[in-house]
């Protein structure tokens, strides 16, 4: 049956043997071997040689002993561990060659009706589903850091910038609560992307199928994979389940460098001070003390794009099916997810941490004449067109700046009789304006959806919380569908050792 057919590329049977005798050295060994770096999948490809091993014997494509014997040798095989495996071009081909050498030729077996390119792109999907589930979980972290901060700050006045101009005043916790709602899209990009990749390519074989009575679903079911890539072709060769991860993890990492930037700007206006443990001193002034663990954080965005670029730019016009450029695409996920994930853990450490200067805040949160765009709002409720009232509280924000004062009502008032010919005060009470013109009412009288005023963040807080509950579930659905998966492996191998 299956042991003695190979082929040149995705072979099967014995192999490991074969090749061991034509392609054991040359001046490109190293160059050629992924072996150090699969050790983030060797424990994947344990499990999915188990899965393998247990449909064959189901399918009674190998015995029952067979399959006993060669299931003991990957109990050895993991117990020895990664550093244990001999040399080879990968971890698939080192573990293989380590069953044979437990259990003689009969452990080539292991590989009937299947190829290294479907066994690797199993093997990835595997462990990168543990890698983003893990990234998401990172950013619910994150989002309860950023609820909570914003909870305690929803009457925190503070200055809103555009252009990094002071613009319109806000509050501290409308601030948070706007980085809250994005990365709550980030987790859903990354569970979008998880779903994606939960899928089994297992039993695409090299590309082209195989004549064996294969269960696909069956090797699905044991891995925990919601379902087969149906197509071999596709199934053996396709990475976009890596751009879109690693897309994902560089949108949330682009999303962090932003949260950095702005408590870094903040930090230098005096309005937040970071922990001790989110800072660094400078080795020559002793009075420092610097924004480091954000700077860091706003720099792995450059590295997570940098992996995607890479990513894309290896995939780009690979013809089908396998080519060996694949073995240097999933290594660029895998950088990428590791430095998301720390730098997402740490801007949570640093937010939870920070202490809001809320005097200071308050004094410039009506700095630059912000409440401008609320004195406009208040003469277009008043009936006059908006452009008309832009007009005028343009021209007294200049003869503020010239007279080197602050805009007031009277100042107001004068710059409508320049434009209107009428008082100001024909239009609006000079209460109405006085008010429009202080920073805590102004963020009073924007409370449309979304808008910051307190009860309007306290609504979006109270949705963030309900959305931020509804991911942990399908977070927690999905580690517990892996688990049963997991279980329902181990105890399909005990069947057979
Ligand atoms: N180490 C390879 C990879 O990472 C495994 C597949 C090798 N297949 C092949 N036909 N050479 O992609």
């Amino acid at each position: 049956m299956a042991g003695d057919s190979t082929d040149s590329d995705g072979a099967q049977g014995d192999e490991t043997v074969v090749r061991r005798d034509r392609f054991s050295g040359g001046p490109a060994r190293e160059f050629l071997s992924s072996l150090a770096g699969d050790e983030r999948i060797f424990e994947a490809d344990l499990a999915v040689d188990r899965a393998h091993v247990v449909m064959l014997a189901e399918q009674e494509i190998i015995s029952d002993e067979e399959a006993g014997t060669i299931l003991d040798a990957l109990a050895d095989v993991e117990s020895a561990g990664h550093g244990a495996l001999g040399g080879g071009e990968d971890v698939h081909e080192a573990i293989e060659s380590a069953v044979i050498d437990h259990v003689g030729p009969d452990g080539g077996k292991m590989h009937t009706a299947r190829s290294r390119n479907d066994e690797v792109a199993a093997c990835i999907r595997y462990r990168l589903r543990a890698d983003l589930l893990e990234a998401a979980e990172t950013t619910l972290g994150l989002r309860e850091t950023l609820i909570e901060a914003a909870a305690e700050h929803t009457d925190t006045l503070m200055p809103g910038y555009t252009h990094l101009q002071p613009a319109q005043p806000i509050t501290v916790g409308h601030f948070l609560m706007s980085y809250a709602s994005t990365i709550s899209r980030d987790t859903a990009r990354l569970l979008d992307a998880y779903d994606r990749t939960n899928e089994s390519p297992l039993g695409g074989a090299a590309f082209a199928g195989t004549p064996f009575d294969i269960d696909r679903e069956r090797t699905a079911a044991l891995l925990g994979f919601d379902g087969v890539v149906a197509n071999s072709m596709d199934a053996s060769s396709a990475r976009d389940f890596l751009a879109e991860s690693t897309a994902a993890l560089a949108t949330h990492a682009t999303t962090l460098s932003g949260l950095a930037e702005d408590i870094i700007i903040f930090a230098n206006k005096g309005y937040v001070d970071l922990s001790d443990d989110y800072s660094s001193t400078s080795s020559i002034m002793p009075q420092k003390k610097n924004p480091d663990t954000l700077e860091l954080t706003r720099a792995v965005a450059g590295d997570a794009i940098g992996e995607l670029t890479g990513l894309l730019s290896t995939l780009k016009g690979l013809p089908r099916a396998y080519n060996r450029d694949l073995q240097r695409a999933h290594p660029h996920t895998f950088r990428a997810v590791d430095a998301v994930v720390e730098a997402s853990a740490v801007a949570a450490g640093a937010v939870s941490t920070a202490t809001w200067n809320e005097s200071l805040l308050a004094d410039e949160a009506g700095a630059g004449f912000s409440t401008a765009t609320g004195i406009a709002d208040l003469l277009a409720m008043a009936g006059l067109p908006f452009r008309t009232a832009h007009e005028v509280v343009a021209l007294a924000a200049e003869e503020a700046e010239d007279a080197e004062t602050s805009v007031s009502a009277a100042l107001l008032d004068s710059a409508t009789e320049e434009v209107l010919g009428e008082s100001l005060f024909e239009y609006v009470d000079r209460s109405a304006v006085e008010s429009a013109l202080d920073p805590a009412q102004s963020v009073d009288s924007r409370d449309s959806q979304g808008g910051p005023a307190a009860a309007a963040v306290e609504s979006s807080i109270a949705g963030a919380r309900e959305t931020l509950s509804a991911d942990s579930e399908a977070l927690a659905d999905r580690r517990s569908a892996l688990d049963d998966a997991e279980t329902a492996l181990q105890e399909a191998v005990d069947e057979y050792v």
